[in-house]
Parts: C-alpha cells; structure tokens; sequence
C-alpha cells in the first residue's frame, strides 16, 4: 500500500467535488461539510465519472444515468449489492491523500 497525493484541500470547497487522475487511476473526491473522502472515481453501472457528479449532502449522482452512491461509504443507494471502492483518506500539509 502506497500513499498517492490528489489534489490540494483548499481547492475543494465543502459541497465540492472533483475528478483527479493519479498514478494511473480515476479517483472521485468529494468535500462533504468539511470532510474530505475519495472513491473509485469510475461509475460500476457503465464507467461514467463519477467525480462529475453533482453532490447533495452525502450523495453524488453520477452524470450520466443517475445512479447515486453514499461518498462516506461508496454504497449504492438503492442497491444494497453494489459498494463503490472507497479509499482511507489523509489531509497532510494541505494536501488530499490516499492510502492505495
Ligand atoms: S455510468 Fe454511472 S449511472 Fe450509468
């Protein structure tokens, strides 16, 4: 497991979200009240970007067909099934991290 800086904190206000590519990989990160938290930033439904999303309290609605997920725990939020990969996050010298 490796540590992988996304973006700086004061760039995300709270009811923000953004999509960042980092080593490789799509990552959604979402400020939610102040607290930050990333998932797997493509959608499990057909690969839409999730990090596009529009944010609504704790849930993000993903652009393209409107399937939405709970950030703080990457569920479905119909589909008790389906659970978007969610990554421990860090705030470290202003900057998101993640342990991935
Ligand atoms: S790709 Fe996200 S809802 Fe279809």
């Amino acid at each position: 497991m490796s540590r992988i800086s996304l973006m700086n904190f004061a760039d995300l206000p709270p009811g923000q979200s953004a999509e960042v590519v980092a080593e490789g990989k799509i990552f959604a990160v979402f400020n939610v009240d102040g607290t930050v938290f990333v998932l797997d930033g493509i959608c499990p439904h057909a690969g839409g970007p999730l990090g596009k999303g529009s944010l609504r309290g704790d849930v993000v609605t993903c652009p393209w067909h409107g399937w939405q997920f709970q950030v703080s725990s990457g569920q479905h939020c119909l589909n008790s099934r389906i659970c978007q990969t969610k990554y421990e996050t860090i705030i470290e010298d202003g900057r998101i991290m993640i342990e991935a």
